[in-house]
């Protein structure tokens, strides 16, 4: 019990929307376990940023924000059903959030949405990223986050790690402003913080 609770971190003083935390209790608990891209994001970014959340799944921060868009080619739970890279923003954005959706099939791939990133960014916008290691998700968290018509199984992971951000921030025009372990229990993710140049 003691190393469970060792485990989870749940910030103080995050901004919640009026009727306080609006997603479910099980969903809500899977996200303590991401010391930087959980709660703690609430008190990181603005409650007004005009934030996309790309890949954004259940569209889970939707009702933390006053004004956030979410994109996701398979979850209906989104603004707008697309995929990252056929997306060309319709309004200002100021905050980006990468939660684990750019991590898939291999460095070109990557590095093709990253390219991406970088056209349609202005110069200190901040991205916020959940880092897959190359582990996949475990099924019982697949299920938690709603992706059900999404389905991993043959889906190959990017192993991002620091050289990989230094790589990619340098050659398309950001700065790395914070790199750390997300969750160390398996599976292994990181944190990362970006700004546009
Ligand atoms: C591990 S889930 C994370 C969902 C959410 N961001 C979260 O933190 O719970 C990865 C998400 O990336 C989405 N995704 C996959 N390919 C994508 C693409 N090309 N563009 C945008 N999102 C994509 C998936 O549909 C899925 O919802």
């Amino acid at each position: 019990m003691q190393n469970t609770l060792t485990k989870m971190y749940k910030p103080e003083n995050f901004h919640l929307s009026e009727e306080g935390h609006t997603i479910e209790k099980r969903v809500q608990s899977l996200y303590y376990k991401y010391r930087y891209t959980g709660f703690e994001l609430l008190r990181q970014i603005p409650r007004d940023a005009k934030v996309l959340d790309i890949g954004c799944g259940t569209n889970m921060w939707k009702p933390y924000f006053d004004d956030l868009y979410g994109i996701d080619p398979y979850n209906e739970a989104a603004d707008e059903m697309i995929k990252f890279e056929d997306y060309t923003p319709h309004k200002e954005f100021d905050t980006y959030l990468a939660l684990g959706s750019i991590n898939f099939y291999n460095k070109e791939y990557v590095e093709m949405q990253i390219e991406h990133l970088s056209k349609i960014t202005n110069g200190g916008d901040t991205i916020f990223w959940r880092q897959n290691t190359g582990k996949k998700l475990q099924e019982k968290d697949i299920k938690n986050m709603g992706v059900n018509n999404w389905t991993p199984n043959n889906v190959k992971y990017f192993p991002w790690d620091l050289e990989s951000n230094k790589y990619f921030v340098d050659k398309y025009g950001f700065d790395l402003l914070e790199f750390e372990i997300d969750n160390e229990k398996s599976p292994m993710r990181y944190y990362a913080k970006w700004s546009r140049k």
